[in-house]
C-alpha cells in the first residue's frame, strides 16, 4: 500500500520512488503542485516538467481536479517543504473546471462555505475541523474503554418522553387513537409500525440507567435530537452526546468523573493534532488582527492546555446567583434577563459572566429542583437537586448531569408533580424496586467540546452536515 502524504511529510523516505493520489491545492508556474490527500493539513509538493510527459497533461491540472502522480521523493531547495516529489508518471483522474468550481485558492466566508457543505471538507479549515473531530471522538472512546466503561447503545427510535429536555421529531407512522386494523381487528403493524407513540431520542441517560444498574459503568456516544426551533451558534436539531453513567457514584464523584475526562480528551488533542491546532490558532490570530489587543482571545493551544492544568471551579447554584445578583452588569441592568430571585434560571449571558469571573470552568451544582429534570436527586432541603452544569469559556453549558433520584417514592412522587404517566415510564421505575442505588452521570455536546477544541464560533461548523430549522440537504 502507497504511503499517505501524512506518512510521506512525516517519514521523509528520501531517494524512495513514491506514488501519490489526491487532490490539486495550488498550481504555480505551470511546475510545482501541492497536492492534499486529505491525511493532513500540509500538502505535499510535486514537481512536474510537463515537456516530458503526455501533450494536452497540463491544461487539465486545476485546483480541485483529482491526480494521481510517481516519481523520487527528494530534499527540496524551496522554501516551505523539506521534501517534494520529482514527477515521472501524472494522470489526471477527475478534472476539476476552474470556471465552475467553487473553492478557490483564496480566503472564503463561513456563510458562503456552509452554502457548498458538500465541498467545505475541501478547505483547510474544515479539513482541520474533521480530522480533530474524529481524535476527540477516538480520544471518547479510549478514556471510556481504559477505565472499564461499556459503550451501550441505547435506541434512536424511543416510545419514552419523559427527559423533558426539548421538543421532539414525532417519528409515528399514524394517530395512536384510531390504529389501522387488519380484517381480523388486530393492529396493522404494516400501516402503524410500533402501534403507539414513538420519537427520536432526545438523550440516552434513561437507558444507560438501565445498562449502569447492571454492568456498573456504561456510556451512549449517539446522534441525539432536539426540534428546539432556536437558531443560535450552540445548537442543532442533530447532534451528537456522549452519555455516562455510573452506579454508586454520588454528585462528587460525577464531577470528579466530568472534569478528568474533559481533561483527557482535550490533552488528546494537544498531544495529537497538533498541526491542525497550529493552523485554526493562526487562522483565529489572522481574524482577530483588527480586534483592539484587549478583545483579542489568548491563543488556541494556550486556551487549551489551561483547562488541562487548571481545576475547574465548583460552584453552587445558590452562591451563583449571589454573585450575578450582585455583578455589575445585573445592577446597571445591563443583563438582558436580570436576575432579582433565588430560583430563575440562568441564560448563556450569565453563564458567561461566571465563566469570565471565575476565569475558569465552572461546575454549577445544587440547583433548585423546579428548573431541572423529575430524575436529579432531591437534596435534603428540598428545594434543590444535585444537579450539575459545567460551563465553558466562550461556549458556556458544555455538560449536563446529575445524580439520580434512587428512592422509589421519591421519584414516583416528583414523576407525578411532573405529570409523567407512571405507565409510560414503569420500566425507569423498575430500576428503583429492585436493587436501587445511587448513581450518577451526565450528558456531553460532542459538537460544543468540538467547538471549544477548535475555536471555531458557529455549532453549523464543526458538524459536517448540519441539521438546523430548514435545512436538511443531503
Ligand atoms: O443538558 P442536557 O439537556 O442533558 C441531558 O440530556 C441529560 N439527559 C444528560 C445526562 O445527564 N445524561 O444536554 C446535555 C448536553 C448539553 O450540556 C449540551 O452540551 C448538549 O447536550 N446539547 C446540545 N448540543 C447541541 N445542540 C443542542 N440542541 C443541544 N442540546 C443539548
Ligand atoms: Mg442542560
Amino acid at each position: 500500500m502507497s504511503l499517505s502524504i501524512k506518512d510521506i511529510l512525516q517519514q521523509k523516505p528520501i531517494g524512495t520512488t513514491q506514488e501519490v493520489k489526491g487532490w490539486v491545492r495550488t498550481f504555480r508556474s505551470n511546475r510545482f503542485i501541492a497536492l492534499s490527500d486529505g491525511s493532513t493539513i500540509k500538502t505535499l509538493q510535486l514537481v512536474v516538467d510537463f515537456e516530458n510527459l503526455e501533450e494536452g497533461l497540463l491544461k487539465k491540472i486545476a485546483t480541485g481536479a483529482a491526480i494521481r502522480a510517481k516519481g523520487d521523493l527528494l530534499s527540496s531547495q524551496g522554501k516551505g517543504q523539506d521534501v517534494e516529489i520529482h514527477v515521472t508518471d501524472l494522470e489526471v483522474l477527475g478534472e476539476s473546471n476552474p470556471e465552475e468550481y467553487p473553492l478557490q485558492p483564496k480566503k472564503h466566508s463561513m456563510e458562503f462555505l456552509r452554502d457548498i457543505a458538500h465541498l467545505r471538507m475541501r478547505t483547510n479549515t474544515f479539513g482541520a475541523v474533521m480530522r480533530i473531530r474524529h481524535h476527540l471522538a477516538y480520544a471518547v472512546h479510549d478514556y471510556f474503554h481504559k477505565k472499564q466503561f461499556f459503550y451501550l447503545h441505547t435506541p434512536i427510535i424511543t416510545g419514552s418522553d419523559a427527559e423533558g429536555a426539548g421538543e421532539m421529531f414525532n417519528v409515528s407512522i399514524l394517530d395512536k387513537k384510531n390504529p389501522p386494523l387488519t380484517e381480523e381487528g388486530n393492529i396493522d403493524y404494516s400501516k402503524d409500525f410500533f402501534a403507539k407513540e414513538t420519537n427520536l431520542t432526545v438523550s440516552g441517560q434513561l437507558e444507560a440507567e438501565l445498562g449502569a444498574m447492571a454492568l456498573s459503568k456504561v456510556y451512549t456516544f449517539g446522534p441525539t435530537f432536539r426540534a428546539e426551533n432556536s437558531n443560535t451558534s450552540r445548537h442543532l436539531a442533530e447532534f451528537w452526546m456522549i452519555e455516562p453513567e455510573v452506579a454508586f457514584n454520588d454528585l462528587n464523584a460525577n464531577m470528579d468523573l466530568a472534569e478528568d475526562f474533559l481533561k483527557h480528551v482535550i490533552r488528546y488533542t494537544l498531544e495529537n493534532c497538533g498541526d491542525d491546532l497550529e493552523f485554526l490558532e493562526s487562522r483565529l490570530k489572522e481574524e482577530e488582527k483588527s480586534k483592539p489587543e484587549k478583545d483579542r482571545s489568548e491563543p488556541l493551544r494556550e486556551k487549551l492546555q489551561f483547562v488541562v492544568d487548571n481545576n475547574f471551579r465548583r460552584v453552587s447554584y445558590t452562591e451563583a446567583i449571589d454573585i450575578l445578583r450582585n455583578s455589575k452588569p445585573n445592577k446597571k441592568k445591563r443583563f438582558n434577563y436580570l436576575i432579582d430571585e433565588w430560583g430563575a434560571d440562568l441564560q448563556s449571558e450569565h453563564e458567561k459572566y461566571l465563566v469570565q469571573h471565575f476565569n475558569a470552568p465552572v461546575i454549577l451544582f445544587d440547583y433548585p429542583a423546579k428548573i431541572k429534570a423529575f430524575y436529579m436527586r432531591l437534596n435534603e432541603d428540598e428545594k434543590t437537586v444535585r444537579a450539575m452544569d459545567i460551563l465553558f469559556p466562550g461556549i458556556g453549558e458544555i455538560v449536563g448531569g446529575s445524580q439520580r433520584e434512587e428512592r422509589y417514592d421519591v421519584l414516583r412522587g416528583k414523576m407525578n408533580d411532573f405529570g409523567i404517566d407512571e405507565k409510560e415510564l414503569d420500566w425507569y421505575l423498575d430500576t428503583r424496586k429492585f436493587g436501587s442505588c445511587v448513581h450518577s452521570g451526565f450528558g456531553l455536546g460532542f459538537e460544543r467540546l468540538v467547538l471549544f477544541v477548535t475555536g471555531m464560533t458557529n455549532i453549523r461548523d464543526v458538524i459536517p452536515f448540519p441539521r438546523t430549522p430548514g435545512n436538511a440537504e443531503f
